[in-house]
């Protein structure tokens, strides 16, 4: 299977392990770039020894292609320039203004994926010198940007961009949904939640025990209810005891919400995690989990069982391969 996007990435196929902050590993990324896909490892939040540890750590695991993915939102050049030292060769850009961090990694020989919420984002985007646009569709788990479903989104960006390939993210969780993604012009699915249940994912156990259990209708979009440490940016979580008890309070605004201050529970180094934090839930924590981010997308209903993740992607290419032609 062969097209635009696998081209010029390099990869056999055509899924994509969206970033997936606080629960990727670089077993991960290695399994889904070994079973020959993108694996992108979210860094933004290391310091730039933690990402050349990590980038490092990836390479050691596959030699074939995979990205990083930095935060617009928390722009670090010293982040950057840790990724040019280290010769990363594919770097994903998400929320916000991204500087001159295009030209930069472009003049370095990176390939620039860039997450994009409209079609005038996606073509701004291209302007830049984007070689994909990763549109990211409403049903998406974690932080999401806009709001057009990925159904109306991805042949609106298809029709703005041009050649350039369009990844299509939010709420594929299966072959059909790849299958929907190339009918829709897109040439790869960015896939998030699915991979939640790769056994290589350090997911807390709760949290997983959640995402399998959970149908369509189990997650929200809500513009700021986990906004401590990164605030202004709407997300997409499952419903918990926390959005629950937000919301039969009236959905007050911060400094007025219940249980505010509540410290729910604690990362391996000690340190509390508040209420309202956006923090995944990685296996390493300890306490009430269910009642923190527990980011999702839509798709989580058709996510049933923890697998590996090489067998997630065989299981996405061979259920797509039955419905279209590649
Ligand atoms: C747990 C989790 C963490 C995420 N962290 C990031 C991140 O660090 N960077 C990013 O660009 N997107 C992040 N996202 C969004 C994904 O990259 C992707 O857009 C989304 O998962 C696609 O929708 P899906 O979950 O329905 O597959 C995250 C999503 C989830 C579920």
């Amino acid at each position: 299977m062969t097209n635009a996007f696998c081209k010029r990435f390099g990869t056999s196929n055509p899924v994509v392990l969206a970033p997936v902050g606080g629960v990727s590993s670089p077993e991960l990324v290695a399994a889904v770039s070994n079973a020959g896909g993108l694996g992108i490892a979210p860094v933004w939040y290391l310091d730039p020894d933690g990402l050349k540890a990590e980038v490092r750590r990836i390479r050691s695991l596959t030699a074939k292609p995979f990205g990083v993915n930095l935060n617009m939102d928390f722009r670090s050049e010293a982040q950057l320039e840790a990724c040019f030292e280290e010769g990363v060769e594919i770097i994903s850009l998400f929320w916000g203004d991204t500087g001159d961090f295009v030209p930069r990694a472009k003049a370095a020989g990176c390939k620039v994926i860039i997450t994009a919420s409209t079609a005038e984002k996606a073509r701004a985007a291209v302007a830049l010198g984007a070689d994909a646009i990763c549109a990211q569709g409403y049903e998406a788990g974690g932080h999401v940007e806009g709001k057009v479903s990925t159904m109306a989104l991805v042949p609106a960006v298809v029709d703005a961009v041009g050649d350039v390939p369009v990844i299509a993210a939010g709420g594929i969780a299966d072959g059909r949904g790849l299958a929907a993604a190339l009918a829709l012009g897109a040439s790869a699915a960015w896939i998030g939640t699915r991979f939640l249940a790769a056994e290589e994912a350090p997911v807390h156990p709760t949290y997983r025990a959640q995402l399998l259990a959970a149908s369509e209708d189990d997650t929200d979009r809500y513009d700021d209810l986990y906004d401590l440490s990164w605030p202004n940016a709407p997300h997409r979580a499952l419903k918990n005891t926390t959005s629950k008890m937000w919301e039969a309070a009236g959905k007050p605004a911060l400094g007025q919400r219940p249980g505010e201050g509540d410290v729910l529970a604690h990362r391996q180094d000690g340190s509390g995690i508040v209420r309202y934090t956006s923090a995944s839930p990685n296996a390493v924590f300890a306490g009430d989990i269910e009642g923190l981010s527990m980011w999702s997308g839509q798709g989580v209903g058709l996510v049933t069982k923890v697998q590996p993740a090489a067998e997630i992607v065989a299981e996405i290419i061979d259920q797509a391969r039955k419905i279209v032609t590649f």
